[in-house]
């Protein structure tokens, strides 16, 4: 069964995302559509790839494509510069030129660092994204932020390049632990309170049998954030910084756990907590509304408070390392009601210190 599309369109650049069942199998011919390079990597992790790399492999041969499986070992610990180089030899070795297309079968890891050897490969060739997480189909399958981590943090290094097809096979979700899976929903639910007070509704009485549902989700998802970047593509004008709702104190959690304690979204989920308490103090945020958040969040499984040995003190001496602290200050997203965000610049340090102690 075919799913649907959804297109993707800017001044810059356009491209479709697939939403569906059974998708995998018709890669192939969707690829064809939109490419005629010859020969492909297909970039993908050691868990990923005994579950779909032969399906992906066979759909590409099928359609005349020459494919070359490349792959890594699964995790964050993998999106490192020197792995980006290691892939780019191993394309070189398989012969890929100019024409030649990278094909990111995997979560957000392998989309990030697979889009960033498109990126940076003969000066940029195109990018077919396959997400297999939520999050990845959600979130960061889509904006053309691709990159790689230093020892200095996160993302440091990186170049924006927009895919030019995304495939998201529901199917592939079949496999995903349920912690991963529900990690996704903490996107889902930001996107909800920064652009759509009817989805954050229908998350509340959210049946986890659906697939129709679900389908309807991820594609509301990704307009969601497509609009927002089309807006600013580069985070220029600040637009695009309202995705980054929850991710201040988020991302300080990951760093504070040495990203082993939280998956990303459920670091997000705390720090979208911490977010509605800034909100709440500086934005008007109604009280009621910021437990209806924490009550969402705890539906789908995500932490709402932090555990009491936690060190708190590194998260706010992580903060100092977010990307969003320019010269001092802090550009800090608050909502002042569910369904919408802005950029604020009257949060202080104290304020978050005040958030992340009550968590
Ligand atoms: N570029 C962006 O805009 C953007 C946005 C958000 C997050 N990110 C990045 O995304 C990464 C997190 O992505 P993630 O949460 O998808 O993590 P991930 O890619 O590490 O995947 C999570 C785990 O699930 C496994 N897995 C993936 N799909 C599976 C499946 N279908 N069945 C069974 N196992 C499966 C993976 O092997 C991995 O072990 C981070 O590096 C983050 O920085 C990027
Ligand atoms: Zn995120």
């Amino acid at each position: 069964m075919l799913g649907a599309a959804v297109e993707i369109r800017s001044a810059a650049y356009c491209y479709r995302v697939l939403v569906g069942s059974g998708l995998i199998k018709q890669l192939g011919k969707c690829v064809r559509k939109v490419l005629r390079g010859k020969r492909c990597a297909v970039v993908t992790d050691n868990i990923i790839s005994p579950l779909f790399a032969n399906r992906v492999q066979r759909s590409l041969t099928s359609a005349g494509f020459r494919p070359t499986l490349i792959t890594i070992p699964a995790g964050e610990k993998s999106k490192t510069l020197k792995k980006a180089g290691a892939i780019c030899e191993q394309m070189i070795a398989a012969r890929l030129d100019r024409q030649s297309f990278v094909v990111g079968l995997g979560g957000g890891v392998i989309g990030d660092i697979s889009g960033f050897v498109a990126a940076i490969y003969h000066r940029g060739i195109p990018h077919v994204q396959i997400p297999t997480t939520l999050l990845a189909m959600v979130d960061s399958s889509i904006g053309g932020k691709t990159g790689v981590n230093t020892a200095d943090g996160k993302n440091l290094i990186g170049a924006v390049h927009q895919p030019s097809l995304v495939i998201d096979d529901l199917d592939v979700l079949k496999t995903l632990p349920r912690r991963e899976f529900n990690q996704g929903f903490a996107e889902i639910i930001k996107h909800a309170i920064i652009a759509d007070a009817k989805m954050f509704k229908q998350l509340q009485s959210w049946e986890a049998s659906d697939a129709l549902a679900l389908q309807r989700l991820i594609k509301r998802n990704i307009k969601i954030k497509a609009a927002v970047v089309a807006r600013d593509e580069r985070d220029r004008t600040g637009e695009r910084a309202i995705l980054n709702f929850g991710h201040t104190v988020g991302h300080a959690i990951e760093r504070a756990g040495n990203y082993r304690k939280f998956l990303h979204g459920e670091a997000l989920s705390l720090g979208i907590v911490a977010a509605c308490a800034v909100s709440s103090k500086k934005a008007g945020l109604p009280r009621r509304q910021h437990e209806a958040v924490i009550d969402l969040l705890q539906r789908f499984e995500l932490p709402t408070c932090l555990p009491k040995n936690f060190p708190r003190n590194k998260i706010v001496s992580a903060l100092k390392f977010d990307k969003k602290f320019e010269g001092g200050k802090i550009r800090f997203v608050v909502t002042p009601k569910i369904g919408r965000a802005r950029v604020a610049n009257d949060v202080t340090l104290d304020d978050i210190r005040e958030a992340v102690d009550a968590l």
